[in-house]
């Protein structure tokens, strides 16, 4: 059968990593995993109730195209809560994932051919899904100073149609601040470019509370999800918020794409945004997985690395020890039982000297796993 260019993306190397330590613990290792992005924890004990009552009396059939309105509302009330918003309802499109979010996005925004700068490192479906969709990534190196966000500088002298970022950003865990933030949109919106916020981690933030692009203006699309802080990642929801000019042609696309987000997925996630209480008990995890990352890695010997101001993920720099971090990543899986993620997935221009560590999961795991590092690395001399 013929193949198109397009489809041929790279490979999501985290899934291979994935595939390595499943077939390691087949072979009856344990593993302890340092590599996936999501949390262990499942939907708050309120959204599987709601949907359980939801199974008993309704059919769950196609919901309209932008999503229920019962969400649609609640979300924008998250903004007021959040951020202290006052959000227009109507602007709020309910997505399948964020993932479906940003074929909705991209698909509405650009045509074949145009442009997206994007900071590097990054989340690497960004670029993967921009180049099914004919459009062109621009990849900008970004800088450790600047703690791998963005900035006017590094976007001096490019040429594009859209600038997508993350803040907090995967594999980093930075944030922009409200100035970073508000040069990136100017800069933008002085050339008539889109641009774009994936939000997908606020709510786990730390010590500062994370901006909102929509504080800044209403002229921008933001990407989020309920995958990360209301740990729903297998739910597949999320939502995009849109200029008003722009809700009619995303719900045109959202219509002959997918019809709806899941039915099922949005009554979860509807109680989800009343779970706060149980959230916050995620939170909790985190925040002290972070401390013990912060510690237990420079010990172990990964010292290059920076305190993550969101998500949960430490990236480090790892130059000093290898210019292969996949071939890196495979000697820590097989020699310790850790698995971990190549920072070329995040860059494939200097990720061959970094890898992402993620904290998202039980702390009794994290401890061990710092542990393993720690004794693998002593082993390496
Ligand atoms: C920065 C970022 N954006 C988007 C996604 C996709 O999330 P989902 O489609 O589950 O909402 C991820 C997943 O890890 C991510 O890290």
């Amino acid at each position: 059968m013929r193949s198109s260019r397009r489809g041929a993306v790279d490979p999501f190397i985290v899934m291979d990593v994935m595939e390595a330590a499943r077939q390691a613990e087949e072979a009856g290792r344990r593993i302890i995993h340092m590599e996936v992005g999501q949390p262990s924890t499942p939907a708050p004990a309120a959204a599987r109730a709601a949907l359980a009552q939801a199974m008993e009396r309704d059919s769950l059939g196609y919901t309209v195209a932008l999503g229920l309105p019962a969400l649609r509302a609640r979300i924008a009330k998250l903004y007021a809560q959040w951020y202290g918003i006052d959000l227009d309802p109507a602007r709020v499109v309910v997505t399948p994932g964020s993932s479906g979010g940003f074929i909705l996005a991209f698909t509405a925004l650009f045509d074949a051919g145009e442009r997206v700068a994007l900071g590097a490192p990054g989340y690497p479906s960004y670029r993967q899904i921009l180049k099914a969709l004919d459009l062109v990534p621009v990849e900008v190196q970004t800088s450790a100073e600047n703690r791998l966000q963005p900035t006017l500088e590094d976007l001096a002298g490019i040429d594009y149609e859209g600038l997508m970022v993350a803040s907090p950003a995967n594999p980093t865990g930075t944030m922009l601040d409200k100035p970073a933030l508000s040069a990136l949109i100017g800069a933008a919106q002085a050339r008539g470019a889109a641009f774009l916020s994936d939000e997908i981690y606020h709510g786990i933030e730390y010590d500062k509370r994370a901006v909102t692009a929509l504080e800044i203006s209403d002229d921008v699309v933001v990407i989020n999800s309920f995958s990360k802080f209301f740990s729903m990642t297998g739910w597949r929801v999320g939502w995009l918020v849109v200029p008003e000019g722009m809700v009619r042609q995303v719900e045109r696309l959202a219509q002959n794409l997918f019809i709806c987000p899941p039915h099922a997925a949005q009554i979860a996630a509807l109680a989800a945004l009343d779970a706060q209480d149980e959230l916050k008990g995620n939170m909790a995890v985190y925040a002290r997985n972070r401390a013990l990352m912060m510690e237990g890695l420079p010990k172990a010997g990964f010292d290059r690395i920076a305190p993550p101001d969101g998500a949960f993920y430490v990236y480090a720099d790892v130059s000093h020890l290898t210019d292969d971090s996949r071939a890196f990543a495979r000697q820590i899986l097989d020699q310790a039982g850790v698995a971990v993620t190549p920072g070329l997935d995040f860059d494939p221009v200097r990720g061959g000297g970094t890898l992402r560590f993620s904290y998202a999961r039980a702390t009794a795991d994290i401890e061990e796993g710092l542990e393993r590092l720690k004794a693998f690395m002593a082993a390496r001399g």
